[in-house]
């Protein structure tokens, strides 16, 4: 007989290791997402705010079949480090405290800050590594110094050696600016290659890839927020494996591109085809600054385009998908802050061709949206590294509901639809907990 809800591996198969001790949170760039997560896990914790928008805290998942009516809170299923035991450090290319960058950000008001500020202010930025060739639009002062790329990862390596005296485990999250557009060369293809061009200084390596190969050496998680190549690359990926430092895709997924992987799907699903899909926005904060610069912009704009292309398949649906306008702006506008607007203008079709119009207007605020999925993205990858079936896979594709550019298996296209993504992520959880899988059949309520 077929179930909704499938077996699990044996308890035996797959363990995972309690969140004992101390997580400690290594945070690459103290801008706006960085001190708006920071801000908001201090918040939650002194009980002046809830962590709106935090599927690890806030979320349920439900075990077994409908009628069993068992649905815990994720952070009660899986052993999630507690917020309480978050200890942020972090790099910056500005000398700012967490406290000072905040209020620079402008995203929390000065009120909520004031109530946080000694325990903003003791957290203070380490020299980053940075290198202007990679974003143009910043010219840092706070930098490491260091005749070749090696000595700058080694010197990471030190901080990250240094910081795991203070604590149990590390994680590592890039918050930084976007860098320019690169695509992978010969320096990326191995880990001895990447590991000549540190020596050599190869203008292949970025200094997000600094950190990452830092992290990943000392068997630390990396998640990336941004849409740069850092560890999309085989170099970085056995790495990974090699010293279980699970890693996932790039690039929070937020706003915009939220609001297309649920609409997209939706139109898939019913057989609605698509003519044109013009996307553009407004934002006025330093991001926006740094997006104005026309090679960070390539970068952004290639990660928020994959998107529509896996969704609607056009090669499998060609009367309905096949010549899609797909156009993305983004527009610096400093009136606006932290708050961007986003407008999405979608041509449609249905029955016998007929064209319809969707409008989106969807007035955001970036950081309230990112700072969550930056703390669920660290929760998790923590967990998987304590899952003893997770932590030897490197890239973990569950965690790609966070994402505007999934990180994928060679050969296997990334999963953009976001409920597809949900469930992935759901039952990945119950798998490693030794839960059976829900499938959503549900053919024996009927028996
Ligand atoms: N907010 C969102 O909705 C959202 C969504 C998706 C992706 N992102 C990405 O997240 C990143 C952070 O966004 P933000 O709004 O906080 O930007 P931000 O400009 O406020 O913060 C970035 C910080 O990184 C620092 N930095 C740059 N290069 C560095 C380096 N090499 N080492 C250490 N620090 C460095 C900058 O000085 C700055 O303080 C950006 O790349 C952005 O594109 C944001």
């Amino acid at each position: 007989m077929s179930i909704e809800h499938q077996g699990g591996p044996s308890a035996a198969a797959s363990s995972v290791e309690p969140a004992k001790g101390k997580l400690g949170v290594m945070v690459v760039g103290l801008g706006a997402v960085a001190t708006t997560m920071i801000a908001g896990v201090e918040a939650v914790r002194r009980g002046l705010a809830k962590p709106i928008g935090s599927l690890t805290q806030m979320g349920t998942i439900r075990l077994g079949k409908r009628t069993d009516n068992n649905s815990p809170l994720i952070k009660d299923f899986v052993p999630l480090a507690d917020l309480n035991d978050i200890v942020f450090t972090g790099w910056d290319i500005f000398e700012d405290n967490v406290y000072e960058a905040a209020a620079h950000a402008a995203v929390l008001d000065k009120e909520t800050l004031a109530k946080l500020r000694p325990h903003l202010e003791a957290i203070k930025p380490m020299p980053a590594v940075f290198d202007q060739h990679y974003v143009k639009r910043l010219n840092g002062t706070h930098v490491k110094q260091g005749k070749t790329k090696r000595e700058l990862a080694d010197q990471v390596i030190e901080d990250i050696r240094n910081f795991k005296k203070t604590v149990d485990r590390v994680v590592m999250i890039w918050a930084g600016s976007t860098e320019i557009f690169m695509e992978p060369s010969a320096v990326h293809q191995s880990i001895q290659n990447f590991e000549k061009g540190l020596v050599a200084n190869d203008p292949g390596i970025a200094p997000s890839q600094i950190y990452a190969y830092a992290a990943l050496s000392e068997g630390v998680p990396f998640a990336n927020g941004a849409p740069n190549l850092t560890v999309d690359i085989p170099a970085l990926v056995c790495l990974s494996k090699k010293n279980n430092a699970p890693i996932c895709g790039k690039d929070f997924k937020t706003g915009q591109t939220f609001m297309k992987t649920v609409l997209a799907p939706a139109f898939k699903a019913r057989m609605l085809g698509v003519h044109g899909w013009f996307s553009t926005n407004i934002l006025g904060n330093r991001d926006g600054e740094v997006l104005d610069d026309p090679e960070s912009f390539k970068t952004k704009e290639e990660s928020k385009l994959g998107s529509l292309e896996y969704i609607f398949q056009p090669e499998l649906y060609p009367d309905l998908y096949k010549d899609i306008y797909h156009k993305i702006r983004i527009n610096y506008y400093p009136p606006r802050g932290d708050e961007k607007e986003a407008w999405d203008n979608i041509d449609i079709f249905g029955w016998l061709g007929y064209p319809m119009q969707v409008k989106v207007n969807f007035l955001c605020r970036d950081s309230i949206l990112a700072a969550p999925i930056a703390l669920d993205l660290v929760l998790f990858l923590d967990l998987a590294k304590r899952s003893s079936e997770l932590r030897s896979l490197g890239i973990q594709e569950w965690l790609s509901f966070y994402l505007k550019s999934p990180q994928t298996a060679e050969g296997l296209y990334p999963e953009h639809d976001l409920f597809i993504q949900s469930m992935k992520l759901k039952n990945t959880l119950r798998h490693i907990m030794g839960e059976g899988l829900i499938t959503h059949l549900g053919l024996e309520y009927y028996d």
